[in-house]
């Protein structure tokens, strides 16, 4: 899709419709005036009122270039959501045959707005050989007088938006089209276009270096593993030390390996490389918006197969930084493929990280499909993280870490076991890599409840969301 901010009035824009947003209990802004009579009517009759999600479509508007003006509710002032908004009328336009969309910016920001085209514009239909070509080929924002500030907010918007369609592009991936090797040749391909560093363990590096945790898990498929590493740099010297190391599961498919899921709803084990995605969806925004620190994503990559080779419940494997762990679940593979890429993230000078994994089903019993939990070791990183979230309207809860959820992974066999029980899972999950990320700042989302959806939104296409992607760039833009 085409976008552009233009200067004009909204009268003046040739398009397919042109949007207007309207709140609920407020009276339309002074210039839809010329459209007053046909507003109070949609109102009188109870057809729009202004309440999210409402639309109303006037065809031919008298004194408009474009061929129509809509009308979308945007619901009351507080606790608006631009982004959601733009998002659900995009969604609603497109199959009335709307292709070319004006969006009058009447003030608002023009980044979140072009992040919300953007992001509402994509489909999962990337391997639809029909009905394709349902999306929108243009969208233009509107703004009234023209600014250097606005333009740079408008770019960052664009960059954001696309880089969350990246990753939810690798992430629809099935485990067939994207095995670990491909996923790192797509992380090649798109750090070499975006001016970024690529690096790739493979199995033989890691296998001399000592990664027995990851190893283990890429042991039982045919498919061998890498640990992907991007890496970007500023320009000029930074100002301090820190280094973001942003860390993401790439978990190719999940069976659960021996500890075997159950196959209803195994489909879905391919996102379980989500937090891969996001990272190498913020990196990719990253080396465009220029933040100036150091930031070096990673992702350990592996498919958790069955086989004759797969690692047995009771496997005891050593890690990169030398702790012992028992295997007593294969499907606690996330954590394992963690700690090693963790421990190679401190060795490369990474001062600070950020993990994203779709870790647990615990997570998603706790805070369901609306929030990502956050946890961390370090409560002034934890607060970095979550002022981007919400700048992003990415929405994260904290989760406890308190030490005696720590004893839930004792082992008789080995220093650590790799699951902690059946209660509070999404805690020992991330006790577990704390453990590894010793004294670090580190923080760790759990991404299992939000990184797909199973149904459509008003405002989002079914499957990957992209979350993630947004808050890591605007942590190292802000940093
Ligand atoms: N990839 C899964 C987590 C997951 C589950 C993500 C459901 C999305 C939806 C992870 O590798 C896993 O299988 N975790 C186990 C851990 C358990 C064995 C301690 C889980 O959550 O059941
Ligand atoms: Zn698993
Ligand atoms: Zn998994």
């Amino acid at each position: 899709m085409e976008t552009k901010l233009v200067y004009h009035s909204f009268e003046k824009v040739d398009a397919d419709a042109v949007a207007v947003v309207l709140f609920e209990d407020e009276t339309p802004p002074a210039e839809l005036k010329f459209a007053s009579s046909w507003l109070d009517d949609l109102r009188a009759s109870g057809e729009f009122s202004g309440k999210s999600e409402e639309l109303a479509v006037l065809h031919q508007p008298h004194g408009m270039k474009a061929k129509r003006l809509v009308a979308v509710g945007a619901g009351k002032r507080a606790g608006f959501d631009l982004r959601k908004c733009i998002a659900t009328a995009i969604r609603a336009l497109k199959p009335k045959g709307v292709k070319k969309l004006g969006w009058w910016l009447n003030g608002a920001d023009p980044e979140a707005v072009v992040e919300g085209a953007i992001v509402g514009n994509f489909e999962s239909d990337q391997y639809k050989t029909a009905n394709q070509g349902k999306s929108l080929d243009s969208f233009y924002a509107i703004a009234a007088t023209n600014g250097a500030e606005q333009d740079r907010a408008f770019e960052r918007g664009e960059i954001l938006g696309d880089a969350q369609n990246f990753a939810r592009t690798l992430a629809n991936e099935p485990a067939n089209r994207l095995t670990p090797l491909i996923l790192a040749d797509r992380a090649k391909a798109m750090a070499q276009e975006a001016g970024l560093e690529y690096e790739m363990l493979d199995q033989d590096r890691m296998r001399q270096l000592g990664m027995g945790a990851l190893l283990g898990v890429a042991q039982g498929s045919a498919e061998p593993p890498a640990l992907i590493i991007v890496r970007y740099k500023p320009e000029t010297a930074p100002k301090t030390s820190d280094h973001l190391g942003l860390v993401g599961k790439g978990v190719t498919f999940d069976t659960g390996g021996v500890s075997i899921k159950p196959a209803e709803g195994m489909e879905k084990m391919k996102y379980d490389m989500c937090g891969g995605a996001a990272v190498l969806g913020a990196m990719k925004a990253i080396a465009k918006l220029k933040p100036s620190i150091p930031v070096t994503g990673f992702v350990p990559t592996v498919e958790n197969m069955v086989g004759g080779k797969a690692q047995r419940p009771g496997d005891i494997v050593k890690s990169l930084n030398g702790k012992t762990v028992e295997v007593l679940n294969t499907d606690a593979e996330g954590r394992l493929i963690l700690i090693d890429a963790i421990a190679y993230a401190q060795r490369q000078g990474c001062t600070h990280l950020v993990d994203a994994a779709t870790l647990t089903g615990a997570i998603v019993v706790a805070l369901g499909h609306v929030n990502t939990g956050a946890f961390t070791n370090n409560e002034a990183l934890l607060g970095r993280v979550m002022a981007a979230a919400r700048a992003e309207g990415e929405k994260m809860w904290h989760m406890p870490l308190d030490d005696e959820y720590k004893d839930l992974l004792k082992s008789a066999f080995a220093d650590l076991a790799n699951i902690g029980g059946r209660w509070g899972g999404a805690v020992s999950a991330a006790w577990f890599l704390r453990e590894f990320a010793g004294d670090t700042p580190w923080v760790h989302l759990d991404i299992a409840g939000t990184a797909w959806l199973d149904d459509a939104k008003p405002y989002m296409a079914k499957g990957p969301t992209g979350v993630c992607v947004r808050t890591f760039t605007k942590l190292a833009l802000a940093w």
